[in-house]
């Protein structure tokens, strides 16, 4: 029978967390936020180190007493079930995934099995572990003074880009905006999220999803944006902007996507979609030539070894991407009302920190820019 799920706030105090996709992107900020501010907490990252994977990401936090790295696939459910119960995982943070739009435009299969087929593998083990046994039974017992909160969590990292693309005169996406998919990515993770949301509904699954803009910040592979456009001009080469450069993102600083991921395990009511934000809209034109400014003033161009003075001499229109989205922008007023959060970094500080961090890591870019990211060039801008 479907268990009732009533709403209703957690006020959750994590104790041993399951992170998957922790050496990618954000999935390594938010290990490196975590155990920063929860030393206490036993974190265990799940990651299959496909070419976006990097165990270099998670350098600063190897030695940590509390840190466990499992190199493995979330399709595994074997696997995935063990180290549920074996480390006694009550919070399952949900990072990993194929993200980036253009590889779902040459090669959709990966998404559909691992955004798809690799968040139902999550969801049936985490139903397995948490509410199939006697004791689960026990933890989601109503009693007379209504439901408890579940000692359980499962949180799902998902995208403004399953909401579709906005007009120039139409609000931000808000909670309740119909999905409308238009890359196989933003179609696998729409698909994703529904059955996030059905296993919540259906068995009762403790669950929270976040929908989140853009992010930028450390550690992002330089197929994306930002720091392509930066690699891209430390090498003085062209900057690829599709179509006009008039599309537009909602750009998040990294760190303040993890703060708001915190504050809804915490804080946030099981069964609900949050949100969240940068508070920052950007056309495309408008992040090159903050790239290329930052840079001119951290890294001029010496006349000597130079044809040109500004980076933003390298910017090139180059063709549009298949089905690109015009516009996206988050309406956080969901999760600004009812957690307090707001994001600390503007786009200005953001920048400068993300295009400085760069600059501050030669060997980790060297180290992410070898055959692979060379072939996928070749494939994707030739
Ligand atoms: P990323 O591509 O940098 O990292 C993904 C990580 O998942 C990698 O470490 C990879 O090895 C791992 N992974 C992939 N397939 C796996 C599998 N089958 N089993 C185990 N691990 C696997 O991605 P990101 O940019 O850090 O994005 C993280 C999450 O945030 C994703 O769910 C993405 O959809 C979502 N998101 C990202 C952005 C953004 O701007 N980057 C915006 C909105 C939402
Ligand atoms: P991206 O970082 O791939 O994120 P997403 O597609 O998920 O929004 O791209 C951000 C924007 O930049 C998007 O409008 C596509 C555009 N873009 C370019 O113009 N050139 C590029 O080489 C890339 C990778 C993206």
């Amino acid at each position: 029978m479907p268990k009732k799920n009533t709403p209703h706030s957690s006020l959750l105090t994590p104790h041993s967390l399951l992170i998957t996709g922790g050496a990618g992107f954000i999935g390594a900020n938010f290990v490196h936020y975590w155990i920063k501010n929860y030393p206490d907490v036993q974190v265990t990252v799940l990651d299959a180190l496909t070419y976006a994977g990097n165990k270099a990401n998670l350098a600063p936090v190897e030695n940590h007493p509390k840190f466990r790295f499992v190199h493995g696939d979330i399709r595994h459910y074997a696997l995935v079930l063990n180290l549920l119960l074996d480390q006694e995982i009550d919070t399952i943070v949900h990072f990993a995934a194929e993200s980036h739009v253009d590889r779902s435009i040459h090669g959709p299969d990966a998404f559909v099995e691992t955004n798809i087929v690799g968040t139902h593998t999550l969801l049936k083990a985490a139903k397995a572990a948490w509410l199939d046994t006697p004791s689960a039974a026990m933890n989601t017992q109503t009693s007379a003074l209504g439901p408890q909160p579940s000692p359980y969590r499962f949180h799902h990292i998902s995208t403004d880009e399953v909401y579709g693309s906005l007009s120039p005169e139409d609000p931000g996406f808000c909670e309740t905006t119909a999905y409308a998919p238009n890359s196989p990515y933003a179609a696998s993770k729409a698909a994703s999220d529904f059955l996030v949301r059905a296993y919540y509904k259906t068995y009762g699954m403790p669950m929270t999803i976040s929908n989140c803009s853009n992010n930028y910040g450390p550690y992002q592979h330089p197929e994306k944006l930002i720091p392509l456009l930066t690699l891209n001009c430390l090498e003085h080469k062209p900057l690829p902007i599709y179509g006009d450069g008039l599309n537009i993102r909602d750009w998040l600083y990294v760190e303040d996507h993890c703060r708001g991921i915190d504050l809804i395990l915490k804080k946030g009511r099981i069964g609900e979609t949050y949100n969240i934000g940068g508070n920052c809209e950007k056309t495309n034109l408008e992040v090159v030539h903050t790239v290329c400014a930052i840079l001119d003033e951290l890294k001029p161009l010496s006349s000597s070894t130079a044809l040109f003075t500004s980076y933003s001499s390298l910017l090139t229109h180059v063709k549009d991407r298949a089905g690109h989205d015009r516009r996206y922008a988050i309406d956080a007023s969901k999760i600004s009302k009812e957690l307090a959060y707001m994001p600390i970094e503007t786009f200005e500080s953001g920048m400068q920190k993300t295009v400085q961090w760069y600059l501050e890591h030669p060997e980790w870019c060297k180290n992410v820019m070898g055959e692979n990211y060379k072939k996928w060039l070749a494939q994707n801008y030739s």
